[in-house]
């Protein structure tokens, strides 16, 4: 069968990886290279960004003429484009996503093609707190299924990150490692099929009685 996605060639997949926190000491970019290190040692591709490289003004739909798209919301959109599957490591702020995440989401939205719709995402979060910000990941969810997004079922909080890390970057504790790397790589094999075999696509679309028109297409 002829491959769908080359871009990322060799039958390899890649994944954009960042942290949603530019904070030096952040919790979240922590967990955000210890989840590269992972996906390098099965085997992936790693494009691991700064979320400072996607900065954006703050969104005024005023700013968008003659087809204005900020640098940052343009970097985002290429690297979203680059690579297989994203995934972010995100901070909650009161409960929800952090402002400046979801401004870089709603400018990088106003391309066409929207370049979010039918990528993988997988989200995690790291916080002090016990809930280890997974309200934060809930929000952030609503935007990305919006748009298309393939969100991962699963989502990995972390607790208790500001004790959680050794000094050499992983998990103090075993079973929480086996519990990332296990959702780390089963994220992996998903985008593999995916890419791999685009008739899943088509199986599913037919399961649910729907043949896909132009008219009901999510986007456009
Ligand atoms: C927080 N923090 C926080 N933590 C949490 O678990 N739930 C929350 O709702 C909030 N709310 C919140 C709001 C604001 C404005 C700030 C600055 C912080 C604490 C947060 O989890 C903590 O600062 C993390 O360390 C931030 O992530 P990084 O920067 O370490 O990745």
């Amino acid at each position: 069968m002829e491959e769908q996605h080359t871009h990322s060639g060799q039958g390899h997949t890649s994944f954009l990886i960042f942290s949603a926190s530019s904070r030096s000491g952040s919790l979240n970019t922590r967990l955000a290279k210890l989840a590269a290190q992972v996906i390098e040692k099965h085997g992936g591709t790693v494009d691991f960004a700064d979320m400072a490289e996607f900065d954006c003004p703050t969104f005024n739909q005023d700013l968008e003429v003659n087809n204005y798209h900020p640098d940052g919301a343009e970097a985002f959109r290429k690297r979203i484009l680059a690579n297989d599957a994203f995934i972010i490591a995100s901070p909650e702020y009161n409960g929800s996503m952090p402002g400046n995440l979801k401004n870089i989401i709603d400018w990088t939205s106003r391309f066409r093609p929207q370049p979010f719709h039918q990528h993988h995402a997988l989200l995690m979060s790291a916080s002090p707190s016990m809930a280890g910000g997974n309200r934060g990941l809930w929000a952030l969810r609503v935007p990305f299924e919006h748009l298309g997004t393939r969100v991962y079922p699963d989502m990995f909080s972390l607790a208790a990150a500001h004790e959680a890390f050794n000094d050499n970057g992983s998990l103090k504790n075993e079973l929480l490692a086996k519990r990332f790397e296990d959702n780390l790589v089963a994220f992996k094999d998903l985008v593999e099929a995916s890419k791999h075999y685009p008739c899943i696509k088509k199986a599913w679309v037919e399961f649910l009685g729907e043949k896909p028109a132009k008219e009901t297409g999510r986007v456009e």
